[in-house]
């Protein structure tokens, strides 16, 4: 087997996690997903999706990888020989593929958007935002090459390993990124919308909450965490011994939620103050925030600043899709990393190129009123992540051998232990079930 790589510092390991966590998640697709769901209410339930659900199941990720130091199908090999759960881990490699697929093309956006900005284009007097972005992702070609040049940028960092190139990207962009959101913070409180807007983000209706509403909110929790799909496996799986994978979910956990709970604060008084619908979808954010940098100060500074801090955000979270694909590839066909990663390159742009006609040329093209783009979404944030996750506690908690799950687990500190007993409850009984029942519950109420 060739040598796999670590990650080398423990603050090298919580930046590279969170920034796989940290992404289009919680900056694109969750202020646009708590708009159309009633705001407050879809928060409430995610915030406590996040920490019922998505703590331990990140946990139960973390000690299947570190454990077998495994890409994620061979983790269970190694844990479970001869049996079928290996194909958990297939499954997700699957879905990183598929998620893969739409990712790229969003993350192409936002590098056309910075490129705009960059060189003047996005903040000339007069231009109309949602007719500039409805233009910009109907065109055939640019959104395509934009896509590839993103498949392009992952996949050389991606060849250059683990520390020397996933761990040293995220050290820089990860800490730039959180001083560029609450600058843009602190500006968006001082809008006209912001008590509004505050008001939709925080104060939970309590007459929205539906199963759908909430069967939304655990897959955005999920789509948030990078959980269900073995990239939490793959990642820890190049943790040292002397991690401590309670501390490390919980940081990697604390900050993803901070960082959503942020954009929101960024968007939802925009939204309000320019009058733009929170219902607005995926566009959401490309409509509404280059109204709030054209009002600001220097406003070429502030979006080039904010499509760069976007970029970056949706690039790290590419890379460990993309390394997802990659180690299991590499592994599992002994084929170099670089090889691996091409043939990743290959299959994802031609998920790309149907992802990004599905807003023009492929638009009604559609099966059960959803596009490619919705399909890819949805199959894989609203069922294959849940089903994933759900799938993953149900081995540790009932699969794996008891004293290695206390081992791995076992923290620093008294209150780590008093915790673990508590853990494998939830990783026991609750999380299978509640993911079960809202899974339930949504498709009957569909
Ligand atoms: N968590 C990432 C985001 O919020 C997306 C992602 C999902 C990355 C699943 C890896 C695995 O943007």
């Amino acid at each position: 087997m060739q040598q796999r790589g670590n990650f080398s510092s423990k603050l090298g390991v919580i930046l590279a996690t969170a920034g796989s966590a940290v992404g289009l998640g919680n900056i694109w697709r969750f202020p646009y997903e708590a708009g159309s769901s009633g705001g407050g209410s879809f928060l409430l339930l995610y915030l406590l999706f996040v920490l019922l659900l998505g703590v331990p199941v990140i946990l139960a990720e973390f000690v299947v990888g570190r454990s077998s130091q495994r890409n994620a199908s061979a983790a269970f090999q190694v844990l479970a020989p001869n049996t079928p759960w290996h194909w958990v881990g297939k499954m997700g490699v699957l879905t990183g593929l598929l998620i893969n697929g739409f990712y790229a093309v969003v993350t192409g956006w936002t590098f056309a958007y910075l490129f705009k900005s960059l060189t003047g284009g996005l903040m000339e007097s007069g231009v109309d935002y949602q007719t500039l972005f409805d233009k910009m992702t109907s065109d055939t070609w640019a959104p395509i090459g934009w896509m590839l040049v993103v498949m392009l940028v992952a996949h050389t960092i991606i060849r250059k390993g683990v520390s020397g190139g996933i761990e040293r990207a995220s050290k820089i962009l990860m800490p730039l990124l959180l001083v560029v959101m609450l600058v843009l913070s602190v500006h968006s409180c001082m809008l006209a919308g912001a008590p509004e807007g505050l008001k939709f983000l925080f104060y939970p209706d309590f007459s929205k909450i539906t199963p759908t509403v909430a069967f939304r909110a655990l897959g955005q929790a999920f789509f948030s965490l990078s959980l269900g799909m073995g990239c939490l496996i793959t990642y820890s799986s190049y943790f040292k011994q002397d991690v401590d994978l309670q501390r490390s979910a919980l940081q990697i956990a604390l900050l993803d939620t901070l960082v959503a709970i942020i954009a929101g604060i960024i968007i939802f008084p925009a939204v309000f103050t320019f009058g733009v619908e929170p219902e607005a979808g995926p566009g959401l954010v490309f409509k509404v925030l280059p109204n709030v940098f054209a009002q600001m100060g220097y406003p070429f500074v502030w979006s080039s600043l904010f499509y760069l801090l976007l970029s970056i955000a949706a690039l790290t979270s590419l890379i460990s899709l993309h390394e997802v694909v990659t180690a299991y590839v590499s592994e599992t066909w002994h084929v170099s990393r670089r090889w691996a990663s091409w043939s990743v390159v290959g299959v994802v742009s031609v998920l790309g190129v149907f992802s990004s006609l599905s807003f023009g040329l492929l638009k009604d093209v559609q099966l059960f009123g959803r596009t490619f783009f919705d399909w890819l979404d949805f199959i894989t944030s609203s069922v294959f992540l849940p089903l994933g996750g759900m799938l993953i506690s149900i081995f540790v908690a009932w699969k794996l051998d008891r004293s290695r799950l206390e081992n791995e687990l076992a923290g620093k500190g008294r209150y780590a232990k008093a915790v673990l007993p508590f853990l494998i409850f939830i990783l026991r009984y609750i999380a299978p079930v509640a993911i079960f029942v809202i899974f339930i519950t949504s498709i009957i109420g569909a």
